[in-house]
């Protein structure tokens, strides 16, 4: 596991409530859980890697990194639900709901989603950011979640099963579904480090770009990949009669349009003066990526 793994783990589990009563505990461990499966930790990642770029510090954007990640948690066991995707692997393990149950994994994710607001919010965030940043960070963090973002991409994802639509369509639904919490990564290590407009500009720009070409993986790791290397079922999409990019366009044209995106998005670091080699290779990285 890798040095920024760790730390990020240890953060989040910092952030974890602790309760006497038993029932509570089964809940928070539910919770437990699903965020300590592992993961790639892309999102915190990006929050650390963009606030490190505009000269913040990674210690003041901790907090909003531990705060998304817990989003995107919540994001996967709601989507894992038998009422959403209907999976039962996730991260290489069983799925939230197959071990706790479904009600008590509906509660593990608002769990997440209210446990988001009060890590952005709290002392320790207001201490190394200062009110006015987590104030931001929250409404962002709230705008990426909600129905213009994650929950109204989930929404359109839903309603597109069965049916045949067009790119603009899937474009629509990906940036808001997955793009939304990428783009909001770039924006709160931007928001923490206190970059520039023209900075934040630029952030944005690259998390679309990775943003949709890694929704685009992912829906074609569903059908090259296998279930052991991915950690989920693979043939999800195709059981669920799903829309995706890869289904509408096929694997070929999926993989250059992946390549075209990741190398605007790389391109679009090079109003930073620094050195954002990293960041560059970070987008090559989620593009070759196996699980
Ligand atoms: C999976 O996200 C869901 C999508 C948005 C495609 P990740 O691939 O980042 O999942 P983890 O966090 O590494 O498990
Ligand atoms: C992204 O889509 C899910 C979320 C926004 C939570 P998928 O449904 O394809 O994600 P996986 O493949 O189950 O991780
Ligand atoms: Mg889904
Ligand atoms: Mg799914
Ligand atoms: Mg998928």
């Amino acid at each position: 596991m890798s040095e920024f793994t760790q730390k990020v783990e240890k953060e989040l589990l910092s952030y974890l409530p602790q309760s006497d009563n038993e029932d509570i505990k089964k809940l928070i461990s539910s919770m437990e859980y699903s965020l300590m499966a592992g993961g790639k930790r892309v999102r915190p990642y990006l929050v650390i890697a963009f606030s490190k770029l505009c000269n913040g510090s990674e210690q003041a954007a901790m907090p909003f990194a531990c705060a998304l990640e817990m989003i995107h948690t919540y994001s996967l066991i709601h989507d894992d639900l038998p009422c959403m995707d209907n999976d039962d692997l996730r991260r290489g393990k069983p799925t939230n709901h197959k071990v706790y149950g479904e009600a008590t994994a509906l509660l593990a994710g608002s769990g997440l989603l209210t446990l988001a607001f009060e890590t952005a919010l709290s002392e320790r965030a207001i201490s190394l950011n200062g009110y006015e940043k987590c104030v931001r960070a929250a409404k962002l963090l709230s705008e990426c979640a909600g129905t213009s973002g994650m929950l109204g991409g989930q929404m359109i994802d839903l309603e597109s099963e069965g049916k045949s639509v067009t790119v603009e369509h899937l474009r629509e639904m990906d940036a808001k579904k997955t793009g939304a919490l990428i783009i909001a990564a770039a924006r709160l290590g931007c928001i923490s480090a206190g970059a520039s407009k023209e900075q934040e500009k630029a952030a944005v720009t690259y998390a679309s770009d990775i943003g949709l070409a890694f929704q685009i993986v992912d829906d074609m790791l569903d059908i090259t990949s296998t279930t052991e290397a991915l950690g989920k079922n693979v043939g999800s999409d195709e059981e669920n009669e799903k829309s995706t990019y890869a289904a509408l366009l096929g694997l070929e044209k999926c993989r250059s349009l992946c390549e075209e995106l990741t190398a605007d998005a790389v391109r679009s670091l090079d109003v930073f003066s620094e050195d954002t080699q990293e960041l560059k290779n970070f987008a090559y990285y989620l593009l070759k990526r196996e699980n």
